[in-house]
């Protein structure tokens, strides 16, 4: 018989919430979500009006520190983040390690990760201007290393950043550049490059965030702690479902399908969910599908592309939002569904989509960090289980089995 009350505490109890369904694990004033109504708010700024009329630094900015910068701050921030966009050389020859079709993502974690062995300088948790450091040079080299793992992927040379760029344009320029054609910016596209970049920056206690927090609970280096943040971030029920939707929409085929589809999703013996939909916390439109619908006609309309896949997924949301299955559960498409069909237009593989996302998430990443350690409350993120195994028994000898 096993006192409960020695391993549950005195009480007895402890709250068994799989999936964190209600559980809190932090008090935060970086972003507020009404999942019921469809509002997102960073540091009280609705996510709409931070896309339509900020960029990618200054929600950056606000995010980290909590106010809109003024203008020399913007300046001064922009700056330190300029100042950080290099890897150190030895880094590349790490990519020669990896096979040529790797998965970008699987290269990420590694080359993250990694930045650690390099830049021991900011690893010091427990100095506010290292932590600062160390939150500057993730913000900057990510794009770095992320389009240097495409570029290893397609065979071609590494393009180095340009510090005379914005963030978006800079690593559009560091993506397709090609040493015979220097890449030709759009306004259009540079500006839908950040917006993407803007309406993926943070989302509260989401699976990878909270993977970010655990990790960092126990004093891990930031630089350790966004790695794992990008290896929680990669599965489709989280940043991988835009890679999902797009691979979905293209076996759906076409608009007459659809119904087909729809009716399958509903159907649990199929396994099979519309990617996509559905969200834990928004039971109501997702704010940043909106302006990612919106962005999906801009992109698509600059480059004069007529995408099928468009077509498919219109039709898909009109049937979906009136059916009474979605309509019961509260599915409705959320910021992954348009985003794949915006980056297939711009040139973007598949492969990157989830990168993209690690891109942008790491501003969110290292704001929820760099919150969690300044907290002199923070401690060891360290759950309970409800042990369902074996009672207590004797060894029995290999002879005996
Ligand atoms: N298609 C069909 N049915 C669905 C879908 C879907 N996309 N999503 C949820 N459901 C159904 C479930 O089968 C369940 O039905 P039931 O009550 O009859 O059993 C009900 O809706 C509730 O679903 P849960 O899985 O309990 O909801 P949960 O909050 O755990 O899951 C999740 C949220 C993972 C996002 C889910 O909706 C899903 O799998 N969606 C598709 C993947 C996707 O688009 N992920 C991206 C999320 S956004 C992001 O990470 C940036």
């Amino acid at each position: 018989v096993i006192d409960i009350r020695k391993l549950y505490g005195d009480t007895g109890y402890f709250t068994y919430d799989p999936g964190y369904m209600s559980t809190g694990s932090c008090e935060s004033k970086i972003t507020f979500i009404d999942g019921d109504e469809g509002v997102l708010l960073h540091r009280g700024y609705p996510i709409d009006e931070l896309a339509d009329h900020s960029d990618f630094m200054e929600v950056a900015y606000l995010l980290l520190h909590g106010e809109l910068p003024t203008e020399v701050q913007s300046r001064e921030f922009e700056h330190a983040i300029t100042y950080h966009t290099m890897v150190h050389e030895q880094l590349r020859r790490f990519y020669d390690g990896f096979r040529r079709d790797a998965h970008p993502m699987a290269v990420m974690c590694g080359v993250t990760g990694a930045l650690a062995a390099f830049y021991h300088d900011s690893t010091d948790i427990t100095d506010e201007r290292q932590r600062e450091i160390a939150t500057h040079r993730l913000i900057a080299k990510m794009p770095t290393l992320a389009a240097m793992a495409y570029k290893y992927s397609v065979g071609q040379p590494f393009v180095y950043p340009r510090n005379d760029l914005g963030y978006a344009e800079n690593f559009l320029n560091m993506m397709f550049s090609v040493p015979a054609e220097p890449y030709r910016m759009s306004p259009t596209l540079s500006k839908a490059m950040d917006k993407i970049f803007i309406l993926h920056a943070d989302h509260e206690q989401n699976a990878s965030t909270s993977t970010v927090r655990l990790a960092g609970s126990s004093g891990a280096n930031p630089f350790a702690c966004i790695a794992a943040g990008i290896a929680s971030l990669w599965g489709p029920a989280h940043g991988g479902a835009n890679e999902a939707v797009l691979k979905m929409l293209g076996e759906i085929g076409s608009k007459d399908k659809v119904g087909e589809a729809v009716k399958m999703a509903k159907d649990k013996s199929s396994h099979f969910r519309l990617m996509g939909f559905g969200h834990r916390v928004y039971k109501n439109y997702d704010p940043r599908a909106k302006v990612m619908q919106k962005t999906c006609y801009e992109v698509l309309g600059e480059l004069g592309v007529k995408d099928p896949l468009l077509d498919v997924a219109m039709e898909l949301e009109r049937i979906a939002l009136q059916d009474e299955y979605f309509v019961e559960r509260k599915l409705y498409p959320n910021v992954d569904f348009y985003s794949g069909i915006i980056l297939k237009a711009m040139g973007f593989p598949v492969s990157m989509f989830t990168v993209l996302f690690a891109v942008a998430r790491t501003v969110g990443w290292v704001a929820q960090w760099k919150e969690m350690i300044e907290d002199p409350a923070y401690k060891i993120g360290r759950p309970r289980q409800l042990y369902t195994g074996a009672p207590k028994r004797s060894f029995v000898p290999v002879e005996k089995r």
